[in-house]
């Protein structure tokens, strides 16, 4: 038994509809086979695009796409994507598994992809092995509006109007792949980096790496830096930290002990939005520069027979239950994260969608970016939960999980409310409390649910998707059966 209290009128703060942002990396199958299969394939395509992919992504409504990498993205030039694709270079993606890259797919096909999907373009310069020349010309070759030669070139590529591209990234992971700097180097190069990254009158966003997980140091050192030698820079506009909470087990062979483990893994998200925040709020109390997540979810061992570097792993409901429950932190601290983008799109690490040439299918965590589509741009609203916890054995150690997790959101007269039940095998009521003098008139509910290791094939592409789940919802308060190892989102109409 569980009791939620939602008060509609205490407001945390618009969620960006941008927290459901994705991550597509030139990693393994993701870009080539995942998204990009060529305009001669015998896979449905558009321009090269595969059809069935882009139709799954429109349902999951990804508000932005962060491209092309990722550690990759310090070793791209952008250059060698752009031009006729038969006279593209082909260089060695030197970070996963050393396999040629052909530059098939570069700007102008990540921003088709983009508009056809109805998702904004993230761009990762490079910072690590690149020049501030080529990232600044990068920003040009994008958005500049009127008569140079780089905006000549896009227009020959196929984009005669400017791309209107406003997240730039400058550089990845600069701690690591990205060149292995210390945070006050990082700092300097992001400095000059940004000083040449012009918007050319256009909204242009500027995101800095931010630290590996919730590593306070690196915040704390790069802003201190930022602050005490540049005063008044003010071309920065995101903070961005990477959290992986990992495997326990694999992918899809895990006891129950173990299920319960890796849901705890990601429930440590919030510490990390609460004290990244906080350490930046040392520096800029005003918010002026966003948090956001770029890179987070979880990393088991790959599928047996995949190539090691290539990060394929399998996708159950384990995996839906970790991205439920971190979507409903970001909704929870919708006043302190701006955009999160889960890694990555599709066949690498906890992917939305999964291809097998021309087959493909839909996740469970697809799913749950399908189901909480309703909260992007939604008024985040308080939602206090009182649950028992549920305790696992860790090695020799206990530890707990929430019951019962979950966020609110208002959109007018429409509180959409996401829950999930951890328990693996037991189901748990709920009662809604709605306070402020509201009332529920009426609502519908859908569960995605299975036994933990439930997962979507290639032989079975629909043994997890979303069904209907009774609700009756009606008065101040209102009760709901939520089903073991679920993930629950409700629409309830207020009076
Ligand atoms: O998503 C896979 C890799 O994880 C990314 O390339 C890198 O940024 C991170 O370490």
């Amino acid at each position: 038994m569980a009791q939620v209290t939602i008060d509609p009128q205490d407001e945390i703060g618009t969620i960006h509809p941008t927290i459901y942002g994705h991550f597509a990396e030139h990693l393994g199958r993701c870009i080539y086979d995942g998204i990009w299969v060529g305009e001669d394939s015998p896979i449905p395509n558009t321009d090269g695009l595969r059809n069935d992919v882009v139709e799954a992504l429109r349902k999951l409504k990804p508000p932005v796409i962060r491209w092309p990498g990722g550690c990759f993205a310090d070793d791209y030039h952008w250059q060698d994507g752009i031009g006729p694709r038969e006279t593209r270079p082909r260089r060695v993606n030197i970070h996963w598994g050393q396999v040629v890259e052909t530059n098939a797919f570069g700007t102008q096909e990540f921003v088709r992809l983009c508009r056809l999907v109805g998702a904004q373009p993230y761009i990762c310069g490079n910072v690590g092995s690149g020049t501030v020349r080529e990232l600044r010309e990068w920003v040009e070759y994008c958005n500049y509006d009127g008569d140079s030669t780089l905006a000549r070139q896009r227009a020959v590529d196929g984009s005669p109007e400017p791309m209107e591209v406003i997240y730039w990234g400058v550089g990845n992971e600069n701690w690591g792949c990205g060149g292995s700097f210390s945070p006050e180097d990082y700092c300097t190069e992001f400095r000059r980096y940004a000083t040449f990254v012009r918007n050319y009158g256009r909204r242009l966003y500027a995101i800095a790496c931010g630290p590996s997980g919730n590593d306070i140091e690196w915040t704390t050192r790069f802003f201190r830096k930022l602050y005490r030698d540049y005063r008044g820079f003010r071309n920065i506009h995101g903070y961005s930290a990477h959290y992986y909470c990992g495997t326990a087990g694999t992918a899809t062979e895990y006891t129950v002990d173990q299920w319960y483990e890796l849901i705890a893994k990601g429930l440590k998200m919030e510490r990390l939005v609460v004290q990244q925040r906080a350490a930046m709020d040392a520096y800029d109390p005003e918010r002026a520069i966003g948090l956001i997540v770029d890179e987070w979810g979880t990393w088991h061992p790959v599928e047996k027979g995949t190539h090691p570097r290539f990060l394929y792993q399998q996708n159950t409901i384990r995996d839906a239950l970790v991205a439920a429950t971190t979507l409903d932190i970001f909704n929870r601290h919708a006043d302190k994260v701006v955009m999160a983008n889960i890694a990555q799109t599709v066949n690498v690490l906890q992917a939305m969608i999964l291809t097998q040439d021309e087959k493909m299918l839909v996740t469970p965590t697809g799913c749950v970016y399908e189901m909480y589509a309703p909260h992007q741009g939604g008024t985040a609203v308080r939602a206090r939960i009182e649950t028992e916890a549920v305790t696992y054995a860790q090695g020799e150690d206990e530890g707990q999980v929430p019951l019962v997790a979950g966020s609110a959101s208002l959109k007018g007269k429409t509180l959409f409310v996401t829950l999930t039940n951890t328990h693996a095998k037991d189901e748990v009521a709920v009662t809604i409390h709605l306070l402020g003098g509201a009332a529920a008139v009426g609502g519908t509910a859908r569960v995605l649910t299975g036994e933990i290791h439930a997962h979507n094939t290639f032989g079975e592409p629909e043994h997890v998707c979303p069904e209907p789940l009774d609700i009756d919802a009606s008065g101040p308060s209102f009760k709901l059966m939520l089903p073991p190892a679920s993930v629950i989102a409700a629409e309830v109409a207020l009076s």
